[in-house]
């Protein structure tokens, strides 16, 4: 039977053939692919082209093109990612499958970050996925992005490879979303405190805006702030009932701050860039570990682990683990290639929805929020 060549199934032509059965349909599969299936996963939500491939929970490959378009801009630009993403992901899938060494007739699932994200990047990821699928006569499996980001501590790069075990707590935080999740299965999770207003990588990319570090700030900052001194300015952080938290005040008072300090000396961001970075992340990065550590505090979970971009930097890593010597917990921070966006993490949930039959139909649109 030809393969449908419509995405949208009230689009096409009655032909009989059912759209939603193209998820259960291709050739059938063995008992052994069934538990331990190849799976190419896709992330283009925002900035970051991303393929990987992954035998099961076993991470085989994990390509990432970062865009460099923005920096000039200070920001991610939508039409400008889309565009940019519809040039890299062919070669970045390509590059993703020969790093597998597999062919792809071996790939059983296509596993696709659906969102939240910048709708036009999202839409490339998804399209590419669908057609890739279909082309195979293999199911999709649609994956949402913070979700993806949680489970990336089930990535095994090797048999020693530590997972968490459930209840854990996590810390989740990225460019738009700061919440901390106590995970009972890889798909409940019951949301215990999370950001009233910007998220925390919000926070730290807009401090390094105001001194014109560059964007993403948050990376600047964490290099920035290993040769200041955290003390040498304070910022206070929000009284904000239970485990919320809020950030755009701090960012606020960043700003005024160096809007009077400036009024008096034109180049004091210049000469106090490396205390002022290492200031902002302490009072940032602290208030993040605190509310954490009171969740974990509150529940008794034993398990805490961190996740999202500003999980790579090297004070919330290092705090978390001193809080974890503290309180004897077992802590787990990711490496460094699986906090900030990646498909690796895609994959995994996807392999996780696999083990379910958990498959999308073909009509399935992206989500931004
Ligand atoms: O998870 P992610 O890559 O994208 C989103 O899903 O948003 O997170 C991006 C965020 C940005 O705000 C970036 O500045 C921050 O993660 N980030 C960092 C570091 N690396 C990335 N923040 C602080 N220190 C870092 N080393
Ligand atoms: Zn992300």
């Amino acid at each position: 039977m030809p393969l449908p060549r419509y995405y949208n199934a009230k689009d096409a032509p009655d032909t009989g053939a059912s759209f939603v059965a193209i998820k259960a349909r291709g050739r059938a599969r063995t008992k052994e692919e069934m538990d331990i299936p190849t799976i190419l996963a896709i992330e283009s939500s925002c900035d970051d082209t991303s393929a990987a491939v992954l035998r099961g929970d076993r991470i085989l490959s994990n390509v990432i093109a970062s865009q460099k378009v923005h920096e000039q801009y200070g920001g991610v630009v939508p039409e400008l990612a889309s565009r940019a993403h519809q040039q890299n992901i062919v070669p970045v899938v390509d590059a993703a499958i020969r790093n597998a060494g597999i062919a792809k007739q071996q790939i059983n699932a296509v596993a696709f970050t659906r969102g939240p994200g910048l709708l036009g990047s999202l839409m490339v990821g998804v399209s590419f996925a669908k057609s890739f699928a279909q082309a195979l006569s293999i199911p999709i499996i649609e994956v949402n992005h913070l979700q993806a980001h949680v489970l990336s501590h089930f990535i095994k790069e090797n048999d020693l490879s530590p997972v968490p075990q459930f209840p854990f707590i996590c810390l989740l935080v990225s460019g738009g979303h700061t919440q901390i999740l106590l995970l009972r299965s890889h798909f409940e999770f019951e949301v215990l405190g999370q950001t009233i207003d910007d998220a925390a990588g919000e926070a730290i990319d807009k401090a390094a805006k105001i001194m014109d570090l560059g964007y993403p700030g948050g990376p600047v900052i964490d290099r920035l702030a290993k040769e200041g001194n955290p003390d040498a300015f304070h910022f206070a952080t929000p009284s904000i009932p239970g485990n919320d938290y809020s950030f755009s005040g701090i960012k606020t008072s960043f700003l005024y701050f160096l809007r009077d300090r400036l009024a008096e000396d034109p180049a004091f961001i210049e000469t106090h860039k490396s205390d002022l970075c290492a200031s902002i992340q302490q009072c940032i990065i602290g208030f993040l570990v605190k509310k954490l550590e009171k969740a974990v505090k509150e529940t008794g979970v034993r398990q805490v682990a961190i996740a999202g971009g500003v999980s790579a930097n090297s004070l919330l890593r290092s705090q978390v683990q001193l809080m974890g010597q503290r309180r004897r917990l077992q802590v787990f921070i990711p490496p460094f290639q699986f906090c900030t966006d990646n498909a690796a993490m895609v994959g995994i949930a996807g392999y996780f929805k696999y083990l379910r039959q958990d498959f999308a139909d073909i009509s399935l649109p992206p989500y931004a929020r």
